[in-house]
């Protein structure tokens, strides 16, 4: 008479325990979505110390007023006044800034927001090309990193004609 082969205990017993150490192991868990280009020492900013000087400097005599001493924000920044108008928005990555290319932060700046309904004053005529880009490169030594990374992928594909500024 034959018997079967059957698993024996021992089998069974070694399958569970590896199964119950499976699930006793911690999952760490990344808390943010992995991004599409990782953060690091890498990110090489398109600027010199000089020249985040100057827009320091430019940036507290004409814009700090309303967009704040550290390009925080006005309080409220979300919230339209009784005029029906918005305050002045962060520049220091914590707005929407970021997702506009070079071209579009200057247009921007130098036409301001009046024509539209705004109220930032135009700057051209009363800040150069140079003192412009200085004061943008001044706002985005305020960006992290990863932030200050995706821009410049955004930027790039804007220069090359890719998408909208
Ligand atoms: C009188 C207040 C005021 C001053 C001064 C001012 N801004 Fe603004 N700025 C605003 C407001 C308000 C907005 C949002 C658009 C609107 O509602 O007018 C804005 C928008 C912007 C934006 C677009 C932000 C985004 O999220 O897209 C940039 C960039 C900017 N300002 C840069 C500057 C710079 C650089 C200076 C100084 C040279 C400056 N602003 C001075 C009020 C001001």
């Amino acid at each position: 008479m034959r018997t079967s082969g059957r698993y024996t205990g021992a089998t069974c017993l070694a399958a569970l325990t590896f199964l119950l150490v499976g699930c006793q192991q911690s999952v760490d868990v990344p808390s943010s979505a992995p991004s599409a280009v990782a953060p690091g020492p890498s990110v090489v900013r398109a600027t010199s110390p000089e020249q985040v000087h100057r827009g320091a400097l430019l940036y507290a005599a004409n814009c700090a007023v309303c967009h704040g001493a550290r390009a925080e924000g006005a309080p409220n920044w979300q919230k339209s006044g009784a005029n029906g108008k918005y305050p002045a928005p962060p520049l220091n990555g914590s707005g929407h800034a970021w997702h506009h290319p070079m071209t579009a932060l200057k247009t921007t700046i130098k036409r301001g927001t009046l024509s539209l309904g705004g109220s930032m004053p135009a700057w051209n005529g009363k800040l150069s090309d140079q003192d412009i880009e200085a004061v943008i490169v001044w706002f985005q030594s305020h960006w992290p990193d990863e932030l200050y990374q995706n821009w410049q992928v955004m930027d790039e594909k804007a220069r090359k004609g890719k998408a909208a500024p």
